[in-house]
């Protein structure tokens, strides 16, 4: 672990297109030290989650970066088959090969590694996590003290005025995994959200990552933007201001960028619950009012979390390709 870098990160993931862009942003980034990669279901299953992972490492020449297989399925709620028609059948846009790699995952779960990474570096560690909770719940139950031993948490997940992506008010991680998400926000971690209200402002074009894989004539970006160009073709079908460049959200990126410049971003601080069932299941409430409400479930005893409600968007694009642009890639 480098100890000058100021962000020693665990990455949560499911990856997952926007998960690869986020995954390379922080490898590319000064700021940021990837401590280990944690997988989970989501955009794939968890066994396709952590060979991507272990895959986008390796071509990066990252292997020596330890990942980890996680939460299968939701702790609670019946899992869903995932998302092919976003992501791919493979999560990386259908991939016509893949070259070999010989890089293994760490035997244990991802909840055991972020336990005792948190044990092994109390106060040190940042978990970034942009896929269904279920790992850092877990993790929870391990080690009750877990929010006292880790630094931050950042998730990419919820929507507080933003429509929802998988049903009008729900974003699909937190969706995914409802009862791991509210453990997670009442459990005392300092945590940021980064949330669709910020996601859907930023929209990346294809054109960027065609650039940044002609710079660099590199398998890892080459991947990336074949990535890209599939996810683009499902994100400009739904949404016409995406359609209009041809692009994307890069929804997990931005955690990181919250992380690296949160000057980028405007927040607004409260309790925040998951509703767990009911047509509203996996809408994150925003504590917005300074009022008792008569229901259970809002107490003082609950940590604020920061939540991101806008963001400069255009210097978050120029920040996102600078950081992928410059040369951050072992040969
Ligand atoms: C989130 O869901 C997943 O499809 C993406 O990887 C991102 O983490 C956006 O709602
Ligand atoms: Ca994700």
């Amino acid at each position: 672990m480098k100890t000058s870098i100021p962000h020693r990160v665990i990455y949560d993931t499911d990856p997952g297109v926007d998960d690869a862009m986020a995954l390379y942003y922080a490898l590319a980034h000064p700021a940021t030290d990837v401590v280990g990669v944690t997988t989970t279901f989501g955009n794939v299953t968890v066994a396709q989650a952590a060979q991507n992972a272990l895959y986008l490492l390796a071509i990066a020449g990252r292997p020596d970066i330890p990942v980890t297989q996680g939460a299968a399925a939701p702790l609670l709620k019946r899992g869903e088959a995932p998302p092919e028609h976003i992501h791919g059948a493979d999560g990386l846009g259908n991939l016509k090969e893949r070259v070999a790699t010989n890089n293994q995952a760490d035997p244990r779960s991802s909840a055991q590694f972020i336990v005792d990474m948190a044990r092994q570096h109390p106060g040190e560690i940042t978990v970034v996590a942009v896929g269904p909770l279920g790992n850092l719940a877990q993790a929870l139950f391990m080690e009750p003290a877990l929010p006292r031993l880790l630094r931050k948490v950042v998730i990419m997940g919820g929507a507080v005025l933003e429509p929802g992506n998988v049903s009008p008010v729900a974003e699909a991680n937190i969706w995914n995994d409802p009862h791991a998400a509210d453990a997670v926000f009442c459990a005392g971690f300092d945590l940021t959200m980064v949330g669709l209200d910020v996601t859907h402002q930023v929209i990346l074009p294809v054109i960027l990552f065609q650039k940044i894989a002609q710079h660099h004539q590199h398998l890892a970006t080459d991947t990336l933007h074949h990535a890209v160009a599939f996810y683009a073709n499902f994100y400009s079908g739904l949404y016409p201001q995406v359609a209009e460049i041809h692009g994307c959200f890069g929804h997990d990126v931005l955690a990181f960028v919250a992380l690296t410049n949160p000057e980028l971003f405007t927040t607004q601080s409260g309790r925040v619950r998951v509703a767990v069932e009911g047509l509203a299941q996996g809408q994150t409430m925003l504590r917005r009012k300074d009022i008792a409400y008569p229901q259970e479930g809002w107490g003082s005893e609950l940590r604020d979390t920061h939540v991101c409600m806008e963001v400069q968007a255009q210097t978050c694009k120029v920040l996102i390709e600078a950081t992928l642009l410059a040369p951050w890639l072992q040969a």
